[in-house]
């Protein structure tokens, strides 16, 4: 069953009923300041950190769902409804909320009303602009007041969700003509508040929670609106809100517009005050004037067109397949710049009071938005560098606002630093800048550790290198990628973490994921040496991997496929002696994208099994046959019930994985149907068991042996959309950056007989038409550049502007 549609002309997705099976949500906002907007206009605001600078409060597992947002209430009479149905829930006779590039318009109807709700963040300002517009449709007069309620946060989201004993009494406004300043703890140590305005001055208004809704009121009855209006409150301590009233009057088929805006203004310690106990608010009046009029709205909004419209102009795909091009062209490189922005922080599954940046999950979103930003994910690589230890090993995470690696979690997660040589590669193959290389970054934040990100990666190597187990496998230390698969942990008491409560560098637990991870970076790495000119340190570390491949091939190999993984006893793990888990799909991905065993038929072999084994009608389960019970040398993979998250679920993130693997082996038809099981737009008639949103991928979709088989659960922030995008436009589409140039080489579904793309590479428009006369998977038979046939498949680089076009016939 559908909840609503693609819009792909407006590249937006359109909600018809408000009642989604979850709140379906999207973000606002793409540089500092956020918000997170539900269909029903649920959500919050904040700047930079999503816990130290909330702006607006929202209560994560609240029973209504989704209460807290932007709402605006219209009374007619004695209705009362809300534009995007929730809070108030009343019933409305037409509903739409679209979910476009940056910006959500929710529109609802009621007796003859009409009210729309635009949103969304300029670009260049720390702001939430709403425009409410309202409509009479009938042929009588109408008079009816409007409400808009925000709930402020006190800044620190943790703190503001436990400290009750304080923030009762700390909470404090100002009030203006047309505008609520929160200034909770301005007096002391902050500088800087947040204001919600609107255009005009309202009739009312309440800045204290209990005024407006009432001691025992609810959001879906506030006494304000259900009873006599706003009562003029302001609040000292409790709860600071937001909430104005207008009273309006429209003639049959008039309209008017209001313009509301939340802000978030910082002013410097000397700057704070306009007189004693009165902020300074140039800022906000500045801002204010900026955006009180409809054009300016306007005008913001097409900046922001403009914007998504530059960044998704990179790549474009046309391939008479409705719902792939709306992936590839809209949805999927949306999402990869969210994950970029948001890192795991902040979404409805993500309470953004968390983790701080993944090293390996930033590394990895890295892969997905390096072609639309490259100079932010130089940035953003440089970031994450300057967090490594000397040894080459990685802080797992860092935190956003001081660029620190995170001392609670610390290292010991032995795939992070080689997900750097990925992030790293990935960048020189999309720009050619090897002046990066050069770069000098710290190693643990200290600048008088700094070398040059070159001795980065040649220390993230070396990490892995020189920490082999038994079996010549690398050491998995305290998890790998999967987090969940703790084999030097044994965490017996409820409350420890699953990762950092054994010992992290035990000496005998191996992974042959981080085998595969080493053969594969590992010869990305001496491809970089060679190019910088250092042919005997490449010689010497393909040796190095070459010996890692041999001990995959032989204590890494199952017969039927590879082993996952040996445990602190030197068990195996994913291997048909084990009593449960007996393969894994990571391995399997991993390992045949390196290469390991094509020629000599494991690769084969190594996907069959996944085929037979691992595959549903919802995508490839992680693993099987799931734990059903706790095994403490195990750790946390098997804490979860059979079916959900890394004990056997769809984990969304690994199943591009195999799609690159089986177009390693010339499978198109196999890729393209891996790849459409889990693509959001491909299950978009099964929204009512996917459950989240039919345009952006989750990170787990609950596996065949789960009660809830289908459901998918964390969506938007997942690495997921990052290798979906690598493994649709570089394996299947074959639109493969390269040292060199840009490589065509695609891997594709028997049936699709051409397909076009446009991508701009390295200042160059590429135009590339592939046509696929004999219905072959695999093969580039020619290739004809600017209509003179080209030897090979490499593209070289084009002069900066220059337009070239392709031909590419398969075969
Ligand atoms: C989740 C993993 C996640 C980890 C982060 C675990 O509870 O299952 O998916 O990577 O937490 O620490
Ligand atoms: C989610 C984490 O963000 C990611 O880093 C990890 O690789 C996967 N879970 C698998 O455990």
């Amino acid at each position: 069953m559908r909840f609503g549609y693609f819009d792909d002309e407006r590249r937006e997705y359109v909600i018809t009923s408000p009642q989604t099976p979850l709140p379906w949500i999207n973000y606002l906002g793409v540089e500092d300041f956020f918000t997170l907007v539900s269909n029903t206009a649920g959500g919050y605001s904040f700047y930079r950190d999503a816990r130290l600078r909330r702006l607006t409060r929202y209560r994560y597992n609240n029973c209504p769902l989704d209460a807290d947002g932007f709402h605006f209430y219209i009374k007619e009479g004695e209705n009362v409804w809300n534009p995007g149905w929730q809070p108030v829930q009343a019933e409305l006779d037409s509903y739409r909320c679209r979910h476009g590039l940056g910006y959500t318009v929710i529109e609802g109807a009621k007796n003859g009303l009409r009210a729309s709700q635009e949103m969304f963040n300029p670009l260049g300002e720390h702001c939430l602009l709403i425009r409410l517009k309202v409509t009479n449709e009938t042929a009588l007069a109408k008079r009816f007041s409007i409400f808009p309620f925000i709930e402020f946060c006190l800044w620190d989201a943790v703190d503001d969700s436990t400290n009750f004993q304080r923030n009762y009494s700390t909470g404090e406004v100002e009030v203006t003509e047309n505008a609520i300043y929160h200034k909770t703890e301005y007096r002391e140590r902050r500088d800087h508040y947040a204001v919600f305005w609107a255009d005009r001055k309202p009739d009312g208004f309440d800045t204290s929670r209990e005024a407006f809704i009432g001691v025992y009121g609810s959001p879906a009855h506030p006494a304000a609106v259900f009873g006599t209006g706003c009562t003029g409150s302001t609040a000292h301590g409790w709860q600071p809100v937001a909430a104005q009233q207008f009273d309006l009057e429209l003639a049959p088929g008039e309209s008017t517009s209001l313009l509301f805006g939340l802000g978030y203004i910082e002013n410097g310690h000397s700057a704070k005050w306009a007189a004693p106990g009165i902020i300074n608010k140039e800022k906000a009046e500045r801002m204010i004037a900026a955006w009180t009029d409809d054009s300016a709205f306007d005008a913001g909004l097409q900046a922001l067109h403009v914007y998504w419209n530059s960044l998704l102009m990179k790549f474009r795909v046309s391939s008479g397949e409705e719902k792939l091009d709306r992936m590839v062209n809209i949805w999927n490189q949306y999402q990869c710049m969210v994950t970029f922005n948001m890192s795991r922080s902040a979404s409805y599954f993500e309470s953004g009071t968390g983790r701080g940046m993944g090293f390996r999950d930033s590394c990895q979103d890295l892969l997905g938005f390096v072609h639309m930003i490259p100079e932010r994910a130089r940035e953003r690589i440089l970031d994450i560098a300057a967090t490594q230890f000397p040894d080459g090993s990685a802080y797992h995470q860092y935190q956003p606002l001081t660029k620190k690696g995170n001392l609670d979690i610390g290292s010991g997660f032995n795939d992070d630093p080689l997900w750097l040589i990925a992030a790293v590669d990935a960048y020189l193959r999309e720009t050619g800048d090897w002046e990066i290389l050069e770069e000098p970054v710290d190693f643990d934040n200290d600048p008088a550790l700094a070398q040059p990100l070159v001795e980065h990666l040649r220390r993230s190597f070396s990490y892995t290198e020189t920490h082999l187990g038994p079996h010549g496998l690398p050491l998995i230390g305290r998890a790998d990628w999967n987090d969940c698969l703790n084999l030097n942990c044994f965490s017996e008491h409820p409350g420890e973490s699953f990762q950092t409560s054994g010992p992290s560098e035990g000496p005998v637990a191996e992974s042959v994921f981080i085998a595969g991870m080493f053969v594969k970076y590992g010869r990305a790495w001496a491809e970089i040496l060679r190019h910088i000119e250092k042919a005997n340190e490449a010689r010497a570390a393909e040796q190095s991997v070459e010996a890692v491949e041999a001990a995959v091939l032989n204590a890494g190999w199952d017969g039927e496929w590879f082993r996952r993984a040996y445990d602190a006893f030197g068990h195996v793990v994913g291997g048909r002696e084990c009593e449960e888990g007996q393969i894994f799909i990571e391995p399997q991905g991993m390992c045949v994208m390196a290469g390991i065993g094509k020629s000599t038929g494991e690769a084969e072999k190594a996907l069959a099994s996944v085929r037979e084994r691992l595959d549903t009608k919802y995508g490839i389960v992680l693993l099987q046959p799931p734990y059903t019970r706790y095994h403490t040398e195990l750790g946390e993979i098997s804490s979860y019930p059979p079916g959900y998250k890394e004990n056997a679920a769809i984990f969304c993130h690994n199943n591009p994985w195999i799609v690159c693997a089986e177009t390693e082996l010339g499978h198109g038809d196999r890729a393209f149907e891996v790849y459409t099981r889990t693509a959001p737009a491909f299950i978009e008639d099964i929204s009512e068991i996917h459950r989240t949103e039919p345009y952006v991928y989750s990170q787990m979709i609950a596996g065949k042996d789960a009660p809830g088989f289908g459901e998918g659960k964390n969506s938007w922030l997942t690495g997921t959309a990052a290798w979906t995008f690598v493994s649709i436009s570089q394996a299947i589409l074959g639109i493969k950056p390269t040292l060199d140039g840009l490589q065509i080489d695609p891997c594709i579904p028997s049936s699709l007989q051409h397909f076009s793309i446009t991508r701009r590479y390295r200042g160059a428009v590429y135009v590339i038409d592939v046509e696929n006369p004999d219905a072959v998977q695999h093969g580039v038979r020619e290739i004809f550049l600017d209509g003179s046939l080209f030897p090979g498949t490499v593209l070289p680089v084009q002069k900066e502007g220059k337009e070239v076009r392709v031909r590419v016939i398969m075969g």
